[in-house]
């Protein structure tokens, strides 16, 4: 089990659910199981309008992570993820802070995800 924390502007308070880890469900559909609107329109990882920031809460280091190919592109195009950053996560086996969330597949870490309510724009950092 993992605790899922969505946070947003668009939401009225930060909604905490459970996600039950290795079942292959996105976050997407995580949220959507859930009532909580994250913008997507591709679902396939192409349009980059679902983009969420994650954060890993708890005491463990997140798990590898392996990135799809179109991840990668499409947040590369959207200039969420520069090639000296792409290089590290790779090297080092680390997540990126911003992610897909029709691509993230649901693990066993709790983490907090961050999303701006609008399609590919990404949540005020200075909240
Ligand atoms: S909905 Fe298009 S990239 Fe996720």
């Amino acid at each position: 089990m993992a605790n899922v924390t969505f946070s947003a502007p668009t939401l009225d308070k930060d909604i905490t659910v459970y996600a039950v880890a290795g079942d292959n469900k996105t976050l997407l559909g995580v949220a959507k199981a859930n009532n909580i609107a994250i913008p997507c329109q591709c679902q396939d990882g192409e349009c980059g309008s679902c983009l969420i920031k994650v954060t890993f809460l708890g005491t463990k280091a997140p798990l590898a992570v392996s990135l799809t190919e179109k991840e990668k592109l499409t947040l590369s195009v959207n200039g969420k993820l520069s090639k000296p950053v792409l290089e590290e996560i790779e090297t080092n086996d680390v997540p990126p802070v911003y992610r897909l969330a029709c691509q993230y597949i649901v693990r066993d870490e709790d983490i907090l995800v961050e999303f701006s309510g609008e399609p590919g724009v990404e949540i005020d950092l200075r909240r």
